[in-house]
């Protein structure tokens, strides 16, 4: 398969270091040189999935397609206010979308993972052009008390439109299966039979785990995914990494041994968007005119499972 479109929408509200310091023991000095976080663009009074419409709608204008030309549509989403029917339905209803769709809650790494699965409904020959959206309102999951966690995020939507190519080289979906390290635990509704303790819980992060996890696995499964499509680190024009932090990307890169030049980054005045990251930063870069016919991009990404993938695409 191959790119043929990209498009993102952030909510308008940009909230600054300095508005957290307002109501929040933290401090612009604390988190940017943590995180190399400014600013990031928080969910008001807008929908996530109007978001996701918005960013949909984008990239399908930049493939020069219509709804009709849709045969798949993979929502990538961690939480929205539906239970159900799944935050796909509501885009395709929105759109004007009838075909098959579904969401997949693979946290940050959701785009790679709608990537992998599109590429096999293009392997059979099931479809020919599939729509991936990545909505994302981290900030809804987390607790505005704790310091710890609710200056990392940001909400935003990605999306992209692939076609038939054989420009995706390799993928590698990895997984170390630790619930702990991040989660968010909510209550369903009581029944006249559940009699058992039930938990509800904002995210909680054991952000040293996170990070270790992030650059390691994420290190290693670059290397590995370019010695097995005999490909070298020279070859790759851009690193997408997801942007969950300047210094775990910073790690990756060092770890690679490669120019900064090759790492584009919005996670300044974006914050960490989940799933959305990597889909937002591919349409800001597609957007400047940074890529060219023939680039070689790595995209990168880990979060809550722990899972993280990997993959080469040819612009
Ligand atoms: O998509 C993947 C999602 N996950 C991530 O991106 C997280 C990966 N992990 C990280 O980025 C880092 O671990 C953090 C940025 C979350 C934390 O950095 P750290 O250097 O590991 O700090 P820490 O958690 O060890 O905390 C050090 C101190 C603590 O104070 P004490 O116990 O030493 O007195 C924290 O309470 O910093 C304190 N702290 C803060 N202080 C001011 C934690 N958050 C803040 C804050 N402002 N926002």
């Amino acid at each position: 398969m191959r790119i043929l479109g990209t498009g993102s929408a952030l909510p308008q509200k940009q909230v600054g270091n300095d508005d957290l310091s307002k109501f929040l023991d933290t401090s612009d000095e604390w988190i940017v040189p943590r995180t190399g976080i400014h600013s990031r663009h928080v969910i008001s009074n807008e929908y996530l999935e109007d978001l996701a419409v918005s960013a949909a709608r984008r990239a399908l204008d930049d493939a020069s397609l219509g709804v009709a030309d849709i045969d798949l549509l993979i929502c990538s989403n961690v939480v929205n206010e539906y239970v159900t029917p799944s935050l796909s339905c509501i885009i395709a209803a929105k759109m004007g979308l009838a075909c098959p769709c579904f969401d997949i809650n693979c946290a940050c790494p959701g785009f790679i993972y709608a990537m992998d699965m599109a590429d096999s409904y293009f392997c059979c020959g099931k479809v020919r052009h599939v729509l991936i959206v990545c909505a994302e309102e981290p900030t809804r999951m987390v607790d505005w008390s704790d310091r710890a966690t609710c200056v990392l995020f940001g909400d935003g939507a990605g999306a992209a439109v692939f076609g038939e190519g054989d420009n995706l080289k390799g993928i590698r979906l990895s997984a170390e299966p630790s619930p702990d390290k991040i989660c968010e635990m909510r209550r369903l509704l009581p029944t006249p039979y559940v009699d058992k303790e039930e938990t509800e819980m904002p995210m909680q992060m054991k952000g040293r785990d996170v990070f270790r996890f992030a650059v390691t696995t994420s290190a290693r499964d670059i290397n590995d995914i370019l010695s097995r499509t005999g490909l070298s680190l020279d070859d790759v024009d851009y690193f997408m990494i997801h942007q969950a932090n300047l210094r775990i990307i910073d790690g990756i890169r060092e770890r690679l041994g490669v120019a900064p030049e090759k790492f584009p980054t919005n996670i300044a005045d974006h914050g960490n968007s989940s799933s959305a990251s990597c889909p937002i930063l591919l349409d800001e870069c597609n957007r400047k005119g940074m890529f060219k016919k023939g680039d070689l991009l790595v995209f990168s990404a880990f979060g809550s499972g722990l899972l993280s993938a990997t993959a080469v695409i040819e612009w």
